[in-house]
Protein backbone atom coordinates (compact mmCIF):
# COMPACT_ATOMS: atom_id res chain seq x y z
CA UNK A 1 0.00 0.00 0.00
CA UNK A 2 1.24 3.38 -1.32
CA UNK A 3 0.86 6.47 1.42
CA UNK A 4 -1.09 9.32 0.27
CA UNK A 5 0.61 12.52 1.22
CA UNK A 6 -0.71 15.81 0.76
CA UNK A 7 1.16 19.18 1.27
CA UNK A 8 -0.72 20.49 4.20
CA UNK A 9 1.96 22.69 5.22
CA UNK A 10 2.30 24.60 1.48
CA UNK A 11 -1.28 24.43 1.19
CA UNK A 12 -2.76 27.48 0.04
CA UNK A 13 -6.23 28.37 0.70
CA UNK A 14 -8.22 30.87 -0.92
CA UNK A 15 -8.50 34.05 0.89
CA UNK A 16 -10.34 37.17 0.21
CA UNK A 17 -10.18 40.92 1.59
CA UNK A 18 -13.61 41.52 3.25
CA UNK A 19 -13.94 38.78 6.29
CA UNK A 20 -16.26 36.02 6.18
CA UNK A 21 -17.69 37.22 9.46
CA UNK A 22 -19.08 40.81 9.35
CA UNK A 23 -19.18 42.93 12.42
CA UNK A 24 -22.50 42.08 13.26
CA UNK A 25 -22.03 38.32 12.80
CA UNK A 26 -19.04 38.79 15.40
CA UNK A 27 -20.85 40.71 17.75
CA UNK A 28 -24.03 38.48 17.75
CA UNK A 29 -21.46 35.64 18.69
CA UNK A 30 -20.20 37.03 21.30
CA UNK A 31 -22.72 38.80 23.36
CA UNK A 32 -25.66 35.61 22.92
CA UNK A 33 -23.51 32.33 21.99
CA UNK A 34 -20.19 32.90 23.26
CA UNK A 35 -21.52 33.46 27.39
CA UNK A 36 -23.19 30.02 27.04
CA UNK A 37 -20.57 28.17 26.88
CA UNK A 38 -17.67 28.03 29.79
CA UNK A 39 -14.91 27.37 27.47
CA UNK A 40 -14.90 29.47 24.03
CA UNK A 41 -14.26 26.01 22.50
CA UNK A 42 -17.99 25.15 23.52
CA UNK A 43 -19.27 28.15 20.93
CA UNK A 44 -17.37 26.60 18.35
CA UNK A 45 -20.18 24.23 16.32
CA UNK A 46 -23.20 26.85 17.10
CA UNK A 47 -20.96 29.20 14.86
CA UNK A 48 -20.20 26.83 12.22
CA UNK A 49 -23.83 26.31 11.69
CA UNK A 50 -24.66 29.86 11.20
CA UNK A 51 -21.72 30.09 8.89
CA UNK A 52 -22.54 26.61 7.01
CA UNK A 53 -26.12 28.34 6.64
CA UNK A 54 -25.51 31.62 5.87
CA UNK A 55 -22.95 30.79 2.93
CA UNK A 56 -24.05 27.42 2.23
CA UNK A 57 -20.45 25.92 3.13
CA UNK A 58 -17.60 26.73 6.19
CA UNK A 59 -14.71 28.67 3.99
CA UNK A 60 -11.20 27.80 4.56
CA UNK A 61 -10.76 31.40 5.65
CA UNK A 62 -13.99 31.65 7.80
CA UNK A 63 -12.41 28.85 9.73
CA UNK A 64 -9.43 31.46 10.77
CA UNK A 65 -11.46 33.89 11.68
CA UNK A 66 -13.70 31.75 13.90
CA UNK A 67 -10.21 30.46 15.74
CA UNK A 68 -9.13 34.07 16.25
CA UNK A 69 -12.24 35.02 17.49
CA UNK A 70 -12.32 32.16 19.88
CA UNK A 71 -9.14 32.05 20.74
CA UNK A 72 -8.70 28.41 19.29
CA UNK A 73 -6.22 26.65 16.76
CA UNK A 74 -7.26 27.10 13.34
CA UNK A 75 -6.52 23.12 13.26
CA UNK A 76 -9.49 22.37 15.32
CA UNK A 77 -11.72 24.05 13.72
CA UNK A 78 -10.89 22.00 10.47
CA UNK A 79 -11.00 19.04 12.91
CA UNK A 80 -14.63 20.12 13.29
CA UNK A 81 -15.79 20.61 9.86
CA UNK A 82 -14.35 17.60 8.49
CA UNK A 83 -15.72 15.33 10.95
CA UNK A 84 -19.35 16.40 10.67
CA UNK A 85 -21.66 15.92 7.35
CA UNK A 86 -23.21 18.92 8.66
CA UNK A 87 -20.24 21.07 7.46
CA UNK A 88 -19.17 21.31 3.94
CA UNK A 89 -16.01 23.25 2.60
CA UNK A 90 -17.66 23.98 -0.70
CA UNK A 91 -20.78 25.31 -1.60
CA UNK A 92 -23.71 22.72 -1.32
CA UNK A 93 -27.13 23.85 -3.64
CA UNK A 94 -30.15 25.23 -2.74
CA UNK A 95 -31.53 21.50 -1.61
CA UNK A 96 -29.39 18.82 -0.08
CA UNK A 97 -30.70 15.55 0.16
CA UNK A 98 -28.61 13.28 2.25
CA UNK A 99 -29.57 9.56 2.20
CA UNK A 100 -27.58 7.53 5.05
CA UNK A 101 -26.11 4.55 3.90
CA UNK A 102 -25.33 3.37 7.73
CA UNK A 103 -26.32 -0.45 8.34
CA UNK A 104 -30.23 -0.31 9.37
CA UNK A 105 -30.82 1.67 6.01
CA UNK A 106 -28.86 -0.71 4.25
CA UNK A 107 -30.52 -3.54 5.23
CA UNK A 108 -33.67 -1.95 4.10
CA UNK A 109 -32.81 -0.27 0.93
CA UNK A 110 -30.75 2.25 0.79
CA UNK A 111 -28.87 1.65 -2.26
CA UNK A 112 -32.36 1.50 -4.44
CA UNK A 113 -33.02 4.83 -3.21
CA UNK A 114 -29.63 6.07 -3.69
CA UNK A 115 -29.24 4.72 -7.33
CA UNK A 116 -32.22 5.89 -7.74
CA UNK A 117 -31.83 9.73 -6.80
CA UNK A 118 -28.19 9.89 -8.90
CA UNK A 119 -29.86 8.50 -12.07
CA UNK A 120 -33.03 10.89 -11.65
CA UNK A 121 -30.58 13.77 -11.00
CA UNK A 122 -27.57 12.76 -12.81
CA UNK A 123 -25.15 13.51 -9.68
CA UNK A 124 -22.77 11.46 -7.58
CA UNK A 125 -23.15 11.30 -4.27
CA UNK A 126 -21.18 14.42 -2.59
CA UNK A 127 -21.63 16.71 -5.89
CA UNK A 128 -24.11 19.26 -7.09
CA UNK A 129 -25.87 20.22 -9.75
CA UNK A 130 -24.34 22.51 -12.45
CA UNK A 131 -27.08 24.57 -11.77
CA UNK A 132 -26.68 24.60 -8.32
CA UNK A 133 -30.14 23.08 -7.33
CA UNK A 134 -29.62 19.98 -5.69
CA UNK A 135 -26.60 18.29 -3.73
CA UNK A 136 -26.58 14.58 -3.43
CA UNK A 137 -25.31 12.77 0.23
CA UNK A 138 -24.38 9.74 1.07
CA UNK A 139 -24.90 9.84 4.98
CA UNK A 140 -24.07 8.25 8.17
CA UNK A 141 -26.79 6.67 10.80
CA UNK A 142 -29.36 10.22 11.32
CA UNK A 143 -29.91 8.44 14.60
CA UNK A 144 -33.47 6.87 13.29
CA UNK A 145 -33.05 3.45 12.73
CA UNK A 146 -36.21 2.10 13.49
CA UNK A 147 -37.53 4.05 10.52
CA UNK A 148 -35.01 3.10 8.06
CA UNK A 149 -33.93 3.79 5.23
CA UNK A 150 -34.08 7.64 6.09
CA UNK A 151 -32.92 10.35 3.96
CA UNK A 152 -32.44 14.35 4.88
CA UNK A 153 -34.13 16.58 2.97
CA UNK A 154 -32.88 20.42 3.61
CA UNK A 155 -32.35 19.17 7.07
CA UNK A 156 -35.69 17.67 7.33
CA UNK A 157 -35.38 13.93 8.18
CA UNK A 158 -37.84 11.61 6.50
CA UNK A 159 -38.52 7.95 7.44
CA UNK A 160 -39.63 4.84 5.93
CA UNK A 161 -38.71 6.21 2.48
CA UNK A 162 -40.04 4.21 -0.84
CA UNK A 163 -38.84 5.51 -4.51
CA UNK A 164 -42.42 6.63 -4.75
CA UNK A 165 -42.29 8.84 -1.47
CA UNK A 166 -38.51 10.11 -2.35
CA UNK A 167 -39.83 11.01 -5.67
CA UNK A 168 -42.66 12.92 -4.04
CA UNK A 169 -40.40 14.99 -2.16
CA UNK A 170 -37.97 15.89 -5.00
CA UNK A 171 -40.47 17.01 -7.12
CA UNK A 172 -42.49 19.13 -4.74
CA UNK A 173 -39.06 20.95 -3.59
CA UNK A 174 -39.52 24.35 -5.08
S1 LIG B 1 -28.79 3.47 9.83
FE1 LIG B 1 -29.98 4.95 8.80
S2 LIG B 1 -30.85 6.06 10.45
FE2 LIG B 1 -29.54 4.66 11.45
Amino acid sequence: MAWKVKPSATTQIPTRKEPWLTEKMKDHYVSEIIPRYERSMGALMPILHDVQHRYNYVPYQAMIEIATLLEIHPGDVLDTVSFYEEYTTEPVGKHVIGICQSIACEVCGHQALLDHVREKLDLEPHETSDDGRFTLLAMECLGACDGAPCALLNGDRHDGLTIEKLDELIDGLP
